[in-house]
């Protein structure tokens, strides 16, 4: 049985990711600081999540995890940041719909408060860097690969540095000898499990509007809006599209949100 390691497996991406892998036949380990599984959204999560096995490391200390990777076949890199002010992840999570308050987390921050391994070039481009280094010093199979969680665009009002970091550790990640890499580009995702009222939800909601407006309404016409406003991509798809290319050795390069959308 092939094993894929997942370090942020019980993240919002990361468990679907685990999810599809065992339903695909892999065995499936997840590394996290806190090690915990995810909680189930729905009474079938129950049985995919006991094959899990939930690991504690620290993505910057390659001293524990490094063991788990001498005989995965992919690794996967699933952790990130959309903003530098890590609070917006309780405020996106939480029951408030107001968008003004996830708006407050993304004006300009004071550079010299940023928390050390809390900004975009550490946690998106470095821990990568640093994980597939570690996995290509450490690996005992032949061909192995890695799979890259990028993302699809910036928005207006979103730190210029956010997809830049993603798009720095796509280049670097190439140019290392030894790995098959894949990067996965989704938008703005959504669990298809989860209906409630957090603010994550608001934006699915809001996102999808302007989409359908822009596609229905405009016909898409406005090459600008097009480029502003993408369609919104649950994490099962993403996920699914992961495991798919895993299974089918398919490490092209980027794998984009369109190509997951229209697959
Ligand atoms: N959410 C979206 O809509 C979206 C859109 C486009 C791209 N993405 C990208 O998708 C990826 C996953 O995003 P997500 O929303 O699933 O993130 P998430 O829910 O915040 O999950 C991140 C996971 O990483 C773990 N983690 C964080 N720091 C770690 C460290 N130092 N060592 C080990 N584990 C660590 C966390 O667990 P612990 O805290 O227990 O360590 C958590 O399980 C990211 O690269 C993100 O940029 C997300």
């Amino acid at each position: 049985m092939s094993k894929i390691v997942v370090l942020g497996g019980a993240g919002f991406l990361g468990k679907r990711i685990c999810q599809a892998g065992v339903n695909a036949g892999f065995q499936v380990t997840s590394l996290t600081r806190s090690g915990k599984p995810p909680r189930g959204v729905t009474h079938h999560d129950a049985h995919w999540l006991t094959k899990v096995q939930w690991q504690s490391a620290d993505l910057f200390d390659p001293s524990s995890y490094k063991h788990h990777l001498v005989d995965a076949h992919t690794v996967v890199h699933s952790v990130g940041i959309l903003l530098e002010n890590q609070n917006y992840k309780t405020a996106v999570n939480s029951n408030s719909s107001v968008l003004s308050e996830f708006v407050n987390f993304v004006k300009p921050s004071n550079p010299l408060a940023k928390i050390p391994r809390n900004t975009y070039t550490e946690v998106n481009r470095d821990s990568a860097l640093l994980l597939a280094e570690t996995y290509v010093a450490e690996t005992k199979v032949d061909s192995p690969s890695f799979v890259y969680i990028s993302a699809d665009r910036g928005f207006p009002g979103l730190p210029s540095g956010y997809i830049t970091s993603k798009r720095e550790a796509e280049v670097e990640l190439s140019l290392l000898k030894g790995l098959k890499c894949l990067f996965a580009r989704p938008g703005f995702m959504f669990d298809e499990d989860v209906h409630d009222d957090t603010m994550r939800e608001t934006i699915h909601k809001f996102v999808d509007a302007l989409d359908w407006g822009n596609k229905t309404l405009l016909g898409s016409r406005i090459p600008v809006l097009n480029d502003l406003v993408r369609p919104t991509i649950s994490t099962q798809r993403v996920a699914h599209e992961i495991v798919d290319s895993i299974q089918n050795n398919r490490f092209n390069g980027v794998l984009s949100l369109d190509e997951m959308l229209h697959k």
